[in-house]
């Protein structure tokens, strides 16, 4: 898709085919676009965790209890590992938070780009979560995604509501 549609057609998806797995083939694309962001220091403090298998599923959809989100067949969870990640010297600001959004924001358009619907979740039961997948010691969680195709009778609400350009800019 031509990106700048590709970034006017992504919208938050609350519907999913929970019978419909992403292929194989469809899904390592999309991760490798997560692979491929950008980082401070390049340092990719993060691991990708899919859950995509019933018993993992089902511990992750009770996180965050919602009709919709209990039908997506695949979630994805981007775990960040804070003994990796640049601190900036003088004050020890920590970029983790940072490289997890762009690489998530990397997945969630390339989701788009395959007609794979996706929403930014960030409203879960942080300690169900990360015992669901087994956080580990210094490793954090910022948000995760739904990713799943949509039923045939989805239609894109396709109205962007948004401040208009001139509230939200300034240039000096
Ligand atoms: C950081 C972040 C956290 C969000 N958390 C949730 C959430 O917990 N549950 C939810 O249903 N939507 C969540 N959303 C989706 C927003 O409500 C949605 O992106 C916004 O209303 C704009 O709509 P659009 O994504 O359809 O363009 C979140 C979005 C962002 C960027």
């Amino acid at each position: 898709m031509e990106f700048y549609d590709l970034i006017k057609s992504r919208e938050s998806v609350r519907d999913y085919n929970p019978d419909k797995k992403i292929p194989k083939e469809v899904m390592d694309r999309i991760l490798n676009a997560g692979r491929l962001a950008p980082s401070a220091s390049n340092r990719q403090p993060w691991r990708f965790v899919l859950v995509s298998s019933p018993e993992k599923l089902a511990q992750v959809h009770d996180s965050y209890r919602r009709d919709w989100f209990k039908q997506s067949p695949h979630v994805l969870v981007i775990v960040g590992d804070k003994s990796q990640s640049w601190k900036r010297s003088y004050d020890g600001f920590d970029s983790v938070q940072i490289d997890l959004t762009i690489a998530m924001d990397y997945m969630i358009l390339a989701a788009e780009n395959e007609g794979i619907g996706t929403c930014w979740i960030i409203a879960y039961d942080y300690e169900l979560l990360a015992d669901a997948i087994g956080l580990k010691k210094d490793e954090v969680i910022y948000c995760i995604t739904p990713l799943g195709y949509q039923h045939p009778h989805y239609k894109k609400r396709d109205n962007k509501i948004r401040k208009d350009l001139s509230e939200v800019v300034e240039i000096i």
